[in-house]
């Protein structure tokens, strides 16, 4: 678990093919509040491991500022995670904040990746602890196991939904993963949304959502995202610089509430400290101990995205 990176925002999560050169140096100077650099599905299976490299130089060398530093590795299923992890974590130093580890279908997933990175580090002179796991869901068995996978290691820092795999998994006749689907009178994910949101939760954990393939359509980005915003999650996956630049937006309060947050909290403080009321008037609602944790939240995640209140 690393200390640095579990409360830092995590906004706009940008994907970085591990094998492209050109874009891995052009990677820091987008504004994202993560980035992972990827050995799995955008690397070709002839490039994964000559990949390896290119991406634990890419950490070594290039500035990346205070940003979560993440590498997403192959899957369990493949022959590659083992290789993946020792070499890039080996090799990167402690400027790799995380793994990411895709399809997680069991918690053993997560324990094995644990122990492998404890050696890793007892062997580099890292701290031990030092390296976090992110976790991606995106198949029914990573569904119907996320509340055991969240619970299984103190690595874990965040739960992600993999939108596309998950529908391949589901077997649901579209071809563009993670946008909506207007046949469906509903929104066809609603469920799996709440399900990994509230797991990750009950475990401290940030939640995120993963890409919006069409990477040209930012209204299209923007209206699909605020499904999850509106349910809570910390953030979602950006494919491209002008990505980030809408999700950095979306997953942030806006001034107006962040400045309400902080009003209700001076109010509720007054009440409870002063009056020695518990719940009071605040304009024309009522507020009372839940609404002093919703105003929290919002301060908290405010604070985060770097916002200040507005002077009196
Ligand atoms: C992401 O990895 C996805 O499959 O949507
Ligand atoms: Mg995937």
């Amino acid at each position: 678990m690393s200390e640095r990176t579990r409360e830092l925002p995590r906004r706009s999560c940008l994907s970085v093919p591990g094998s492209n050169e050109k874009f891995l140096r052009k990677a820091p100077t987008v504004p994202s509040d993560m980035t992972f650099l990827d050995l799995e599905d955008s690397v070709a299976p002839l490039e994964k491991e000559s990949a390896r490299d290119k991406v634990a130089n890419a950490i070594q060398t290039l500035g990346w500022d205070d940003r979560v530093l993440c590498v997403r590795v192959n899957a369990w299923d493949t022959k590659w995670t083992y290789g993946d992890i020792i070499e890039v974590v080996s090799k990167s130093g402690e400027r790799l904040d995380e793994i990411m580890l895709p399809k997680v279908q069991s918690a053993a997933e997560i324990i094995a990746t644990d122990m492998l990175l404890a050696q890793i580090e007892a062997n580099c002179g890292l701290p031990q602890g030092h390296v976090g796991i992110e976790a991606q869901i995106e198949t029914t068995r990573g569904l119907i196991n996320v509340e055991e996978i969240c619970a299984a290691s103190p690595r874990l820092e965040t739960i992600i939904f993999g939108p596309a795999d998950f529908a391949a998994s589901m077997e649901m006749p579209v071809l563009t993963g993670g946008v909506s689907i207007p046949e469906y009178p509903g929104d066809h994910f609603h469920y799996v949304f709440s399900k990994i949101l509230m797991a990750g939760r009950a475990h401290g954990l940030q939640v995120i959502d993963g890409p919006y393939l069409k990477i040209r359509d930012l209204d299209g980005l923007r209206e699909f995202s605020q499904r999850t915003r509106v349910l809570g999650y910390d953030g979602k996956w950006a494919l491209n610089p002008d990505q980030v630049t809408v999700l950095n937006e979306v997953y942030s309060p806006t001034q107006e509430q962040f400045d309400k947050a902080h009003a209700i909290l001076d109010a509720y403080r007054e009440a409870t400290e002063q009056q020695r009321m518990g719940a009071v008037m605040f304009g024309d609602e009522m507020i009372d101990e839940a609404s002093r944790k919703m105003a929290t939240k919002f301060v908290k995640r405010g604070e985060r995205a770097g916002l200040q209140r507005s002077p009196a």
